[in-house]
């Protein structure tokens, strides 16, 4: 009886100290709302709030780095927030071995990666005061995530093999009928959206100008207002058309060099042509 009554105890006690700990957990992470409101912030809020104001508003706050129309919830959306919208509680998975560049990755790597590649824009040094304060705010959103372990909804979901190649000038009738309202006719992007192709958008070496990646993004969370409605053959079409269109090239190959490709390209297609 009394063994009884003292498992009874320490289960409950147990329960009641768990409560406190999750509570205490929670309290241990203010919304951006209640930091923003707050008159004192100590270093490590102030860098988060400052994280989060680059992310939301990068050409505001990171103006120095920036170079095109998007800011990162553009794409890591909602703040960052967004499972399956490649979200930034991520801090858990750091430093992580990547093929594109071959070394382990630490997450201030990751962050300059995007505004060399997805901002289109100028790679900040490693200790940049604005590199630093979205580590801060990755940190922040990571809190309670566990170490090693992805969190739920991490980048954006596989789509399944339908059986059929991404296919471009199909993708341009998804585009015209689905598209076109937000990001406009020409891809420029408009007062509700920000641009998908053209010289203000992401460029060739971003993480997004990828086939079957920018149609898990396009599926889980386009069009706004009516995710998931695409066929996932609908989502690889458009994305193999977002695919073809111009775009800034990417910094990691010589811009002459590329141009003279283009041009040599070009000229020998004509002189085919010609020949036969
Ligand atoms: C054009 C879309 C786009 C924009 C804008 C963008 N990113 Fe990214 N970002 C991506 C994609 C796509 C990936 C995943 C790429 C990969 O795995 O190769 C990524 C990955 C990341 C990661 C690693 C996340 C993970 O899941 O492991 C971080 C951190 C990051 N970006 C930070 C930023 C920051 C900070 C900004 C703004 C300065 C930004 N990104 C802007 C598309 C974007
Ligand atoms: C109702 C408006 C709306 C429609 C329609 C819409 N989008 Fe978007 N899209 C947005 C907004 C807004 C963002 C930026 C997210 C943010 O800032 O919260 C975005 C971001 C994007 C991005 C990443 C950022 C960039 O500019 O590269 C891609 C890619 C994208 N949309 C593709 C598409 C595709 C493809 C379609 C059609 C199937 C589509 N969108 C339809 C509003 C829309």
């Amino acid at each position: 009886m009394r063994a009884d009554i003292m498992r009874t105890t320490i289960v409950t006690t147990l329960a009641i100290a768990a409560l406190l700990a999750s509570a205490a957990a929670m309290a241990a992470r203010p919304a951006i709302d209640e930091l923003k409101s707050r008159v004192v912030l100590d270093d490590y809020e102030a860098n988060v709030l400052f994280g989060y104001n680059i992310v939301m508003e990068t050409n505001k706050y990171a103006a120095r780095y920036a170079g095109n129309g998007l800011n990162c919830t553009s794409c890591h959306l909602k703040g960052g927030t967004q499972p399956d919208g490649f979200p930034l509680n991520v801090a858990g998975v750091y430093p992580k071995w990547r093929s594109k560049n071959g070394v382990r990755n630490g997450i201030e790597l990751r962050i300059r990666d995007c505004f060399l590649y997805s901002l289109n824009g100028v790679m900040p040094p490693p200790e940049a005061p604005e590199v630093q304060a979205v580590a801060a705010y990755i940190h922040y959103l990571s809190e309670g995530e566990v170490i090693g372990k992805p969190p739920a909804g991490w980048g954006v979901p596989t789509l399944p093999d339908t059986g059929a190649d991404p296919n471009p000038p199909r993708g341009a009738t998804v585009y015209a009928r689905s598209c076109t309202p937000c990001h406009g006719k020409d891809g420029r992007g408009t007062a509700a959206a920000p641009p998908l192709w053209g010289p203000d958008s992401y460029n060739a070496g971003a993480g997004l100008n990828n086939v079957q990646r920018a149609a898990g993004f396009i599926w889980a969370n386009m069009p706004v207002g009516n995710e998931r409605s695409l066929t996932h053959q609908e989502a690889l079409d458009v994305a193999a058309f977002l695919h073809l269109q111009l775009r800034p090239f990417d910094p990691r190959e010589g811009g002459l060099k590329k141009l003279a490709e283009r041009v040599y390209h070009r000229i020998s297609t004509w002189m085919g042509k010609a020949e036969r």
